[in-house]
């Protein structure tokens, strides 16, 4: 039995979790900084880092009091290290190791990615390894097999925009606001899937990696030639998007060694059609479809305290440098135009 204090600072999410290694979430506290970044249409990372630094430990000290607890009774702290923007990472990392070097408590380093790509697990604990995971949020959008903690095998990324990225992108040319992809959903309900013609970059190629930069061009022109209404170029976007996602993690499938589950995670996983759709694809290969609960699925720190759970009996050093990039698969052969992904 364990208890991990979870921190997460890398985007524009500031939040704190305590979670025991019987999957209980004991506590959590998540401030969002949607309000800030919203006039800028984007994550402002000069912003993201001083809102961290104001809201992080009066959050921690709120999320130890929901529990009822103090540092004494957790028995790691674990923060994401990275990837992620480097001013808010170095903010959560700093204070994880202020606070594990005033309690005496090991600092776990954790792999933002990871968190990630291990949730599936913290809500499902009949998820075996190995599973095919399609990580899809605004930074990242990858297909990789997961065979044990810190066992990352990538089997496909973006050559250019992350899935999430295009769903924001698409939000902002029709002025939607940030976040994205929740508007675009939720204007896609009332539109027609069929009635923009939109590219499904690379469908049909049998190339394993994804692209969206066409896609976005695509809806802009669509929007300038103004048509169709916003609803039928959100509808058609989000359609366009999701047959790109499913005929890429088809091919994934077929590839993969004996994956237990199709399991996707990332902010872009809270997306209900594409749930859908992927469900469906899995029904075919006969696996099942792990997707966690929507709080799970977009930046959190329970995430993080339940690697930290998984990674119980790592101590990380104090000097520990916050990473702005971090494969979770550091021997994947490079992707062109895809350098500045972690
Ligand atoms: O995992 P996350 O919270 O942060 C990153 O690590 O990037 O993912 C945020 C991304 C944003 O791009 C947001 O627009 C997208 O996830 N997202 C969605 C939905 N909810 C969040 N995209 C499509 N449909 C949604 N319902
Ligand atoms: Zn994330």
């Amino acid at each position: 039995m364990g208890i991990v204090l979870g921190i997460e600072s890398s985007c524009d999410e500031t939040a704190a979790a305590l979670v025991d290694s019987e999957r209980r979430i004991l506590a959590q506290r998540i401030a969002s900084q949607d309000a800030e970044h919203a006039p800028y249409g984007g994550v402002v990372p000069e912003i993201a880092a001083r809102a961290h630094a104001d809201r992080l430990a009066p959050l921690i000290e709120a999320t130890l009091a929901d529990a009822g607890m103090t540092l004494a009774d957790v028995d790691a702290i674990a923060a994401t290290a990275g990837p992620g923007l480097i001013g808010g990472v170095m903010v959560g990392l700093v204070t994880a190791k202020a606070l594990a070097m005033a309690s005496d408590k090991p600092l776990i380093a954790i792999n933002h990615l990871e968190g990630h790509a291990l949730s599936p697990r913290l809500a499902d604990a009949s998820l075996q390894y190995p599973y095919l995971l399609l990580l899809v949020s605004g930074g990242h959008c990858q297909i990789l097999l997961v065979e044990g903690v810190g066992r990352y095998t990538r089997l496909a990324t973006t050559i250019d925009d992350a899935l999430g990225e295009a769903f924001d992108k698409t939000a902002k040319i029709l002025g939607l606001g940030y976040p994205g992809g929740p508007a675009v959903e939720r204007l896609a309900r009332s539109g027609n899937p069929k009635a923009v013609p939109l590219p499904r970059p690379l469908v049909g190629s049998g190339e394993v990696h994804f692209s969206f930069a066409g896609l976005k061009s695509a809806v802009l022109r669509a929007k300038q030639a103004a048509a169709h209404s916003d609803a039928d170029i959100a509808a058609s976007f989000q359609q366009a998007a999701i047959d790109c996602v499913i005929d890429r993690s088809r091919i994934a499938l077929g590839s993969a060694k004996n994956p237990t589950a199709l399991v996707v995670a990332g902010g872009v996983a809270a997306n209900q059609a594409m749930r859908g759709a992927l469900e469906a694809l899995a029904a075919q290969h006969g696996l099942p479809f792990v997707a966690p609960p929507m709080a799970l699925c977009t930046d959190n720190a329970a995430m993080i305290a339940w690697a930290g759970i998984e990674r119980l009996g790592q101590s990380d050093p104090l000097d520990l440098a916050a990473r702005p990039r971090w494969p979770l698969d550091p021997d994947a052969a490079p992707v062109r135009g895809a350098g500045v992904k972690a």
